[in-house]
């Protein structure tokens, strides 16, 4: 089974067996890059350019080296010295990559809806890298894998996406990927960061704006940045208001008798201190690690499955 698509551009899109078919995938890349020599020449000869309008540690290096891990070669484009800053559009941009000979452009970009403009515009593959406020899909994908390692399974799981509901594109991207996958998902935060209404948009997620009350029947919860750049106004009184609410820490999952099982996640960067405290972020209940790790392998299925890779192979 393969996945008939040129591009990446969300999880609203996606079929659920196309979900299982990428993190599935996942699992041999991950044991790849569990060897000695981390490296397959499946993509040897093709080129990915990683096109950061934004700035980003984690999705960008791990695009680099889930390319690298397959034989590709990678381009980094420095988006404050390209010809961007002389006024040269994205689309005009997108056209000399691919002239350069782009099989794929990884793209990060404030304005929601640019990978899809950009995926209409050329042939190469476009991989959505984070667009403004709408969607992350291979944080998602990682999401969802780190899941299923950790609990065995997805559907049926009670999953907590806690903090600034309203900023996050990682938040819309577990959404689709984890209601598709038949796992409950639990929008909890201050009415001001949870869109009003978001519950239509999304069937079936509920919406809690008490931490404390849902916290007991949660299986794993996804502590989301509190994304103070993008705040125009005070949509709470203060971080110190906002952290007596909603921060995560060990002493308060106990209190507020959290599943001792309970896997705690955050996609990074962390406000350590904010929205979790740093000990939980470091503790052995925080899969924030493999998050990261995941998510080389996670980039490197979605290269492989793009590029025409299929499971049986
Ligand atoms: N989670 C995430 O997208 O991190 P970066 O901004 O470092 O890529």
């Amino acid at each position: 089974m393969g996945l008939q698509r040129k591009d990446l551009l969300g999880l609203e899109h996606l079929t659920r067996a196309e979900i299982e078919l990428i993190l599935e995938t996942a699992r041999p890349m991950l044991a790849v890059l569990g060897r000695p020599v981390k490296k397959y020449p499946t993509l040897r000869g093709r080129i990915m350019v990683n096109l950061f309008y934004e700035s980003s540690t984690r999705t960008r290096t791990s695009f680099e080296l889930a390319a690298k891990a397959l034989s590709a070669d990678v381009v980094n484009i420095a988006v404050a010295t390209s010809a961007v800053v002389k006024g040269e559009s994205l689309v005009d941009t997108a056209r000399t990559l691919e002239a350069l000979g782009a099989d794929w452009i990884v793209l990060r970009h404030s304005s929601s809806g640019a990978p899809h403009l950009l995926a209409r515009q050329v042939r190469a593959g476009v991989i959505n890298a984070g667009d403004g406020l709408h969607e992350h899909p291979t944080q998602g994908l990682l999401d969802l894998f780190t899941l299923l390692r950790r609990k065995g399974r997805i559907e049926g799981l009670r999953v907590g996406i806690v903090g600034d509901v309203l900023h996050s594109r990682v938040a819309r991207s577990d959404i689709w990927g984890l209601t598709r996958l038949g796992a409950q998902v639990v929008l909890i935060g201050p009415p001001t960061l949870v869109p009003p209404g978001i519950e239509k948009l999304f069937p079936g997620v509920e919406v809690s704006y008490n931490l404390r009350e849902v916290l007991p029947s949660l299986d794993a919860v996804q502590v989301l940045r509190l994304q103070l750049e993008r705040q125009k106004r005070g949509l709470f009184p203060s971080v110190e208001e906002y952290s007596r609410f909603y921060r995560l820490d060990s002493e308060r999952l106990r209190d507020w008798r959290a599943k001792p099982d309970l896997v705690v996640m955050h996609p990074g960067p962390a406000n350590l201190g904010v929205e979790i405290s740093e000990e939980l972020a470091n503790s052995p209940q925080s899969a924030i690690r493999e998050q990261v790790q995941n998510g080389v392998a996670v980039r490197m299925a979605v290269l492989y499955l793009l590029a025409g890779g299929r499971t049986e192979e």
